[in-house]
């Protein structure tokens, strides 16, 4: 693997979620530098992994095992690539969302306000929309709703109206550009929250984050077998009230469907009671693990 990729979050607690068997299917929707996967396959005799990722870079971190298959794509098709695989059904899911480290510390990729870059932000980048569109040609009222929505930023309108007269003579091009329109909003104590904010609502945008992980929980339902285990890490409130509500009720409203009789229709049993965060020691060791949520839960027969 690429050295510094990316130190895998809540690392035994989700492999020991997925309660492996040495000859059952796995999915590890977010391969990245592959230290999930790599935990995954070392406890495979017959078993297999599948790996997803959308991000082209993710392939040069893969394992080297016939028990593991790269899939080079969006984990929204999960349930398309099972087909395609010809697996019926799967033992475990696990999906740690979100961008690897490597994202942010690539300093060309214009994840980061921490650099200079082209506004870019896609994991995928053989899709067309990138930052630089988004801040670019949406209205108005599509900037204030993004803001608003995936940064639950306060001041969006006025932010969304600033971009907008910023960007009439020449097109806003970079990260420091950006940056530069959002220190307008704060002060030096709360800068870097809420330029992180600007720069999450924008990468969701992108990479229409929401969306893949509502159809990912759907697809990843309907292929995972009866009593098979789905684990998810989640890194911010958004994403993790979907997989909540997805968990609980089987849609990402949180809609409580009832049978004739009354009885809730769960498709999901709660393993983990409550949700589960990561050490301190481990948050010191890496600060990125410091917003992380793990879910486990077992599908209904
Ligand atoms: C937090 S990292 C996973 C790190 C990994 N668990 C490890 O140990 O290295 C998330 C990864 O998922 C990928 N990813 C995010 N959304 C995706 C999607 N919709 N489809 C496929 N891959 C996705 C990103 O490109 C990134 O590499």
């Amino acid at each position: 693997m690429a050295e510094n990729y990316h130190i895998p979050v809540l690392l035994n607690e989700s492999i020991e979620g997925l309660n492996i068997a040495d000859n059952g299917i796995y999915i590890d929707a977010t391969f990245g530098g592959g230290g999930h996967s790599r935990a995954i396959v070392s406890k495979l005799k017959t078993g297999h992994l599948f790996g997803f990722d959308q991000d082209s870079d993710a392939k040069a971190n893969t394992i080297d095992s016939e028990n593991f298959t790269f899939v080079y794509h969006n984990f929204a098709y999960v349930k398309n690539f099972m087909q395609y695989y010809n697996i019926p059904a799967v033992d475990g899911i696990l999906a740690d969302l979100g961008v690897s480290s490597h994202h942010f510390d690539d300093a060309q990729r214009g994840f980061s306000f921490r650099f200079d870059a082209p506004l870019d932000m896609r994991m995928d980048r053989s899709v067309k929309k990138s930052a630089y569109n988004i801040i670019n040609e949406y209205d108005e009222q599509e900037l204030t709703k993004i803001f608003k929505m995936y940064g639950e930023i306060a001041n969006a309108r006025r932010l969304a109206q600033e971009i907008i007269s910023n960007r009439t003579g020449a097109p806003i091009k970079t990260t420091d550009e950006l940056k530069k329109i959002g220190q307008k909003f704060c002060n030096p104590q709360t800068e870097s929250k809420y330029l992180s904010q600007i720069f999450q609502a924008l990468r969701i945008e992108v990479n229409n984050e929401m969306q893949a992980l509502q159809e990912f929980l759907q697809g990843g339902l309907s292929v995972l077998r009866p009593g098979g285990r789905f684990v998810v890490i989640t890194y911010h409130s958004l994403e993790d009230r979907m997989v909540k509500n997805f968990f609980k009720t089987g849609n990402i409203e949180g809609d409580v469907d009832q049978d004739f009789f009354g009885n809730v229709k769960a498709p999901f049993t709660a393993v983990s009671k409550k949700v589960i965060v990561p050490s301190n020691e481990e948050i010191q060791r890496n600060n990125r693990a410091r917003s992380a949520k793990l879910r486990i839960v077992e599908k209904n027969g």
